[in-house]
C-alpha cells in the first residue's frame, strides 16, 4: 500500500493499493472520521460490482450506512442527479457531522463531492475511485462539478475530500476503453513532470500488474499533489494539468461529447506537441514520440474533424483571459510550461 499526504485547505491522505475496499471503513476510522452515518453514493454500473463490499466495510467499522444509486454515465452528471442525492441525504438524516462516500469513477466523485460541498454548507466526504482516471486525477485536488446547459463543469466548488481510498483491484473490471481513457491522463502527467515515468510506460503496460499499477498511480497522485499544493484554487501552475485539454475540451464539445475525454485529450496533446515544435518551444520529435505511446495504449492521435470547425470552440476555454489564453506546451518530455498566447494565434497554431 502506498500513501500520499496532500496538504491543502484540508490535509488528507490518498491511499493506493490492493484489497482496500474491504478496509474502507477501517481506513476512514484511522483517518479520524468520527461520523455516525455514511451515505454511500454510486452509479448503476459500479453498484453491483463493489457496493456490497464497501457497505459491509463501513458497517463493520461502526458507520450506519445508507446507499444512493444513480444512473451511470456522463449524461447523468447534472443538477437533477445532485438533487436526488440531497433527497437521500435528507431521508437518511445525514447532518453536519456525517460523511458521504463516493464509490465510482469521476462522474460519481465530482457529483458526490459537489453534494458534500453544498449539503448543509459542507459536510465531509471520502473518495473511493474505481476508474483509472478517477484514481490518478479526479479524486485528488478537490475540484467538484456538475454539467449544466451552459457547459460541462461550469458549476462546481473547491471541496477537498477527507480521504481517498484507491483500490487497484477494482480496475480489473474496467472495459479496455475506460482503461485507455485513464491512461491518457497518466501519459499527460508523465509528459508534464516525469520523463522517467514516460519511459516506463513506453517499456510496458501496467494493466494487469497490480504492484506496477499501484506504483504508477501513486506517482501520478504525488505529481498532482505537488502541483495542487502550490496552487489549490487553479490560479497558476495547476494549469499545467491542462496539457492537451484546451484542444481536448473543444473536440469533446464539437463531438457533442460522443468522443471520450481521454480520447479527446490524447488528440489534444499531440496537437499541442506539434504546435510547440512549430513555435520552437518543444524539442523536435516530441509529437512523434507521444503519438507512439498513445497509440500503444489504444488512444487516438488525430481527428478527422476539420480544425476550422472545432478550433474556434477553444474560445470558450476556462483558461482564457480576454484575448489571451495560456497554452500548456512541453519544452521536452517531463517539462511543461504555460505559454500565454493570443487566442486567435492559438487557433491559427492548431490549424494545419
Ligand atoms: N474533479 C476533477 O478534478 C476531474 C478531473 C478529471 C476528470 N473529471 C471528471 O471525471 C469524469 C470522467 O470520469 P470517469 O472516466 O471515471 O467516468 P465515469 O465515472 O463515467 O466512469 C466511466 C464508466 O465506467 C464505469 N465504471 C466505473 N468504475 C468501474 C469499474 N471498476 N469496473 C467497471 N466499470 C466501471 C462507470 O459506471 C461508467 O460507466 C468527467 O465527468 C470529468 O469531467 C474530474
Ligand atoms: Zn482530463
Amino acid at each position: 500500500m502506498k500513501r500520499v499526504t496532500i496538504q491543502s485547505s484540508r490535509t488528507y491522505d490518498c491511499v493506493i493499493g490492493q484489497g482496500l475496499l474491504e478496509q474502507l471503513g477501517m481506513l476512514m476510522r484511522a483517518a479520524g472520521l468520527q461520523a455516525e452515518r455514511a451515505l454511500l453514493v454510486s452509479d448503476t454500473r459500479v453498484t453491483p460490482l463493489y457496493a456490497a463490499q464497501a457497505a459491509a466495510s463501513l458497517e463493520a467499522a461502526g458507520y450506519r450506512c445508507s446507499m444512493h444509486v444513480f444512473e451511470a454515465g456522463e449524461a447523468h452528471k447534472r443538477l437533477a442527479t445532485v438533487e436526488g442525492m440531497y433527497a437521500a441525504l435528507a431521508t437518511h438524516g445525514l447532518g453536519r457531522g456525517d460523511v458521504i462516500v463516493a464509490l465510482g469513477g469521476g462522474v460519481v466523485g465530482d457529483m458526490a463531492g459537489f453534494a458534500a460541498a453544498t449539503w448543509m454548507r459542507g459536510i465531509r466526504f471520502v473518495q473511493a475511485p474505481t476508474t483509472l482516471l478517477a484514481q490518478v486525477d479526479s479524486s485528488v485536488g478537490g475540484k467538484t462539478a456538475v454539467d449544466t446547459r451552459a457547459g460541462k463543469n461550469l458549476v462546481g466548488a473547491f471541496w477537498q475530500p477527507s480521504l481517498v481510498v484507491a483500490d487497484v483491484d477494482t480496475l480489473d473490471t474496467l472495459p479496455p476503453a475506460a482503461f485507455a481513457d485513464g491512461m491518457a491522463e497518466v501519459v499527460k502527467t508523465a509528459c508534464i513532470r516525469d520523463a522517467a515515468l514516460l519511459a516506463k510506460l513506453e517499456a510496458k503496460t501496467p494493466r494487469g500488474d497490480a504492484p506496477e499499477l499501484e506504483a504508477v498511480i501513486a506517482r501520478c497522485v504525488d505529481i498532482k499533489r505537488a502541483i495542487v499544493e502550490e496552487d489549490e484554487r487553479d490560479a497558476g501552475v495547476r494549469g499545467l494539468l491542462n496539457f492537451g485539454h484546451t484542444v481536448g475540451h473543444a473536440l469533446e464539445r464539437y463531438s457533442d461529447y460522443t468522443l471520450s475525454h481521454g480520447s479527446a485529450v490524447a488528440v489534444g496533446m499531440v496537437v499541442m506537441a506539434r504546435a510547440g515544435e512549430s513555435l520552437g518551444v518543444t524539442v523536435p520529435g516530441t509529437a512523434a514520440r507521444l503519438t507512439r505511446v498513445l497509440t500503444a495504449y489504444g488512444l487516438p492521435t488525430h481527428t478527422d474533424a476539420r480544425p476550422s470547425d472545432w478550433a474556434p470552440l477553444m474560445m470558450a476555454d476556462k483558461k482564457r483571459h480576454g484575448e489571451k489564453i495560456d497554452l500548456v506546451l512541453l519544452r521536452e518530455m517531463g517539462d511543461a510550461v504555460l505559454h500565454p498566447i493570443d487566442v486567435q494565434e492559438a487557433i491559427a497554431q492548431v490549424l494545419p
